[in-house]
């Protein structure tokens, strides 16, 4: 049997304050039939001023080790990986921060940018730690407050993205076992990283001289064609997953994608030849969550009951950069809550 990254803790936490489509249909001009037809959006979560991503992850993390029935002090975990395209600030990395305030002692501890595949891309990263004998234990956060990066300008992606955070605990265990993270499946296309970005802010549009320019700090995102490329890059990575764990998709009990369109979700379940109600939506509620989305989706489909110990699961994540992911776990027993 071989050393195995499992599932032993999960834990979501949105902001208080839900921002409505009737509220933004008096900002913008949009209206909640153009958001819940083009998107299935009807509300999502908006931090309040100086509430940032660091201290959602605080909040996820607190629950996710409390459901893997774990005190926060040192010791209890030997890394803390966050996934995060709104970190607290440039430098350093808030995963330091958000381990300190957990109380965790001198744990390694850093922040991964792969946009909304971020979840995956630390997952991943997490359980070749725990399978290669690096780590014992790990706690994986994805965490965002998208609402301090939206163009207020832009009705488009501020109609979309909400702010949240989810973690998981991944603990040693046996490939055998319920909760085993049995594959993953990762990818990249450099070539369109224009399609989702913010240009400015980083090394190649420094605003060293005069006032940077507010639009070129802000999120943007080309739809239309982000699209077609999220189905057709979530089909085939979900695709080489169920190759490399032996799955069929018929096999598979529920489908925890990257929540970034309703349509989006349905379309590739029927291009994976998947009842449509084998893909888990909540998008609803929370809107695109970028790295949260896969982590909160999985507390929220737990807590609807909709995963029993033993189901097969199986995650997908696309986003800027472009870059996606896909992962095959069992679920464990008993379930966390
Ligand atoms: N309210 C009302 N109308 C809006 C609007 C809004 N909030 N946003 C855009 N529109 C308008 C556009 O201006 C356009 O009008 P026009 O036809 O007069 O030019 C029309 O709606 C269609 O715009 P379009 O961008 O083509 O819409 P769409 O059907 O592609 O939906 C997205 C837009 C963003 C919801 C959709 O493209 C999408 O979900 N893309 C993928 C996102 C994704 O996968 N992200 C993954 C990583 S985050």
């Amino acid at each position: 049997m071989a050393r195995t990254a499992v599932l032993a803790g999960l834990g979501g936490y949105l902001p208080p304050r839900r921002v409505t489509n009737e509220e933004l249909s008096e900002r913008f001009d949009t209206s909640d039939e153009w958001i819940t037809t083009r998107t299935g959006i009807r509300s999502r979560r908006w931090a309040d001023t100086g509430i940032s991503t660091g201290d959602l992850a605080v909040e996820a993390g607190h629950r996710a080790l409390k459901s893997a029935g774990l005190a926060p002090e040192p010791g209890v975990v030997d890394m803390v990986v966050l996934a995060t395209t709104t970190p607290d600030q440039p430098c350093p990395a808030t995963a330091p921060d958000v381990a300190a305030r957990l109380h965790l002692g001198p744990v390694a501890a850093f922040d991964i940018s792969a946009v909304c595949t971020g979840f995956v891309y630390a997952l991943a990263v997490a359980s070749a730690q725990i399978s290669a004998g690096h780590a014992d234990r790990v706690l994986v956060i994805g965490a965002e407050t998208y609402s301090t990066i939206l163009n207020p300008a832009d009705r488009t992606t501020s109609v979309i993205f909400g702010d949240g955070a989810g973690a998981v605990v991944l603990t040693a265990g046996e490939d055998d076992q319920p909760g085993a993270l049995l594959g993953v499946h990762l990818g990249s296309d450099g070539a369109h990283k224009d399609l989702i970005c913010i240009p400015g802010g980083g090394s190649r549009q420094r605003a060293t001289h005069g006032e940077p320019d507010p639009a070129e700090q802000y999120f943007t995102m080309q739809g239309k064609k982000v699209f077609a490329a999220a189905v057709n890059h979530m089909r085939q990575s979900t695709v080489s997953v169920l190759d490399a764990v032996g799955w069929t998709t018929d096999q598979i009990d529920l489908l925890v994608g990257h929540q970034a369109n309703a349509r989006i979700l349905k379309s590739l379940a029927r291009q994976l030849d998947l009842p449509e109600d084998r893909a888990f939506i909540n998008i609803d509620q929370v809107g695109n969550t970028s790295a949260a989305s896969i982590p909160l989706a999985l507390a929220d489909a737990c807590a609807a009951g909709l995963l029993a110990p033993g189901d097969r699961v199986l995650l997908t994540a696309f986003g800027g950069g472009l870059t996606w992911g896909s992962a095959a776990l069992t679920w464990p027993g008993p379930t966390p809550a």
